[in-house]
């Protein structure tokens, strides 16, 4: 029989256009193990709670592990008509073994059901993520290694400010994308309470043990109150949150890096994988696909947007308008997968143009700091002096159309007499880099000391 489930109450069919967009079979069929999973170990506590008997316990759990092979070997056929992946299953195990099906169903709704697959796969896809994140990680400090000595000149304003190392950039990556995992495994935390048992929003009066299925399934507890539990998305915001505060930050190096893949700048060249061509312009390499990475973050804040609306105002326990939820993670979680891969290809691929970033980080006086910081310290004077002198200093400099490591010393000697030509060390961008040895400062040693830390907490 094809008729629904509830076609003893419910005696015409839904109208063909509530059919179409009621069921979301295409989306939650994505959830079919942790629902089989969910249901198989559902069966046994009842079995043990003596609710039903060994036998149909046993038929049950032939039957489902018959419909994931089904599954898995693409033999599965989907009907719309049954609305979603619960429903699907269940009509299905009627055909394989019949009336004994409909135990299956005690003491549970879909309300606690989908949530508890949909908590599982948020999990497990969480797990991914961070998973990923490693991987990434891991491409980052192999670049920074090669590059501890790489002079860039570093950016305030985008105008130059003081030299940086190029591993100093890319380890602040690195810092970036690890708040990213650990905030997705505090969301492992707010994923370890069992929805099942919740049934559609009292609890039940059949005598269930919670407590197992929480721990058969891999939940720390079950849920305190089953009102809440059916109504509780929270995880589902906390996993778009994080996935747009991620591609937030994959966005924020995207867009520094086609500024650095620009012709005005040029310190970086992309490797021609990653960059497409235009079809009037022959001598293009555009890329494109740090752009695809800044444009999909706006995909991942609308989608926490729709989430938050879509609970904004809704009462607590189930409401068809859950149902989006589903939809709404899966593709935020398709499009971080995909983002953090694309940059980790870039990042590999990605080669510094290291006499250009040598050149820029010689001009623009970005050493006028280091002058002003030496004069503090070698001839003791307040910084507010110094920084005054300095400014002299690069006044002269550009008046006479001059870097600052082209000055003399006798030029510098007539604005500021104290100096020496032991002074000219400071304009060396260099020494400038190492010299800025200060617990998270980019000198070489702070910079390998932090590669060797995370190399090792990564492993
Ligand atoms: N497919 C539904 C969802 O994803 C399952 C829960 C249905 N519950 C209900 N009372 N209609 O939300």
């Amino acid at each position: 029989n094809n008729k629904a489930i509830w076609n003893s109450r419910i005696k015409e069919d839904a109208s063909i256009l509530f059919q179409k967009v009621g069921n979301s079979i295409d989306i939650d069929k994505k959830l079919f193990k942790e629902d089989i999973l969910g249901s198989i170990v559902h069966v046994e506590m009842l079995f043990r709670q003596k609710i039903i008997s060994f036998k149909i316990k046993n038929k049950i759990i032939y039957g489902l592990n018959k419909i994931e092979k089904e599954i898995l070997k693409n033999k599965f056929e989907y009907n719309k008509k049954y609305e979603d992946i619960h429903m699907n299953i269940e009509k299905r195990l009627f055909q394989i073994i019949g009336e004994d099906a409909g135990y299956i169903h005690t003491a549970r709704s879909r309300n606690d059901q989908v949530i508890t697959d949909f908590k599982m796969w948020t999990s497990s896809a969480t797990k991914e993520i961070i998973k990923n994140l490693n991987d990434i990680i891991k491409t980052i400090l192999k670049v920074s290694e090669k590059n501890i000595e790489t002079i860039m000149p570093g950016f305030t304003h985008l105008k130059n400010a003081q030299a940086v190392s190029f591993a100093h950039y890319l380890m602040a990556y690195v810092e970036m994308f690890n708040r990213d995992k650990n905030r997705f495994l505090y969301n492992i935390k707010s994923l370890s309470e069992c929805p099942l048992g919740a049934a559609a929003l009292t609890g039940t009066s059949f005598n269930i043990d919670r407590n197992f299925t929480a721990k058969k399934l891999g939940f720390e507890k079950p849920t305190n109150n089953s009102i809440d539990t059916v109504a509780d998305r929270d995880f589902v915001l906390d996993f778009l949150y994080s996935v747009s505060v991620c591609s937030m930050h994959i966005s924020r190096i995207a867009e520094e890096l086609i500024i650095w893949n620009s012709d005005g700048f040029n310190l970086i060249t992309l490797s021609d994988k990653v960059v497409t061509g235009s079809s009037i312009m022959p001598q293009k390499k555009n890329p494109d696909l740090l752009e695809y990475l800044r444009g999909k973050t706006g995909t991942t804040y609308g989608n926490l947007f729709s989430m938050l609306t879509i609970l904004k105002g809704l009462p607590i326990s189930y409401f068809k308008d859950l149902q989006d939820d589903k939809e709404i993670l899966f593709k935020s979680n398709e499009i971080l997968n995909n983002c953090i891969s694309i940059l980790n290809e870039v990042l590999k691929n990605l080669r510094p143009n290291k006499q250009q970033m040598l050149n820029l980080a010689n001009s623009g006086y970005i050493t006028a700091t280091d002058l002003a910081d030496y004069l503090v310290k070698n001839h003791s004077m307040p910084f507010r002096k110094a920084y005054q002198i300095t400014a002299m200093i690069v006044n002269f400099a550009e008046k006479k159309n001059k870097k600052l490591n082209e000055l003399s010393a006798e030029e510098l000697k007539k604005i500021e007499p104290k100096l020496t030509t032991e002074v000219l060390k400071v304009f060396n961008v260099k020494n400038s880099v190492n010299s800025k040895k200060s617990y998270g400062g980019t000198s070489f040693d702070n910079i390998k000391k932090m590669i060797m830390k995370y190399k090792k907490d990564i492993k």
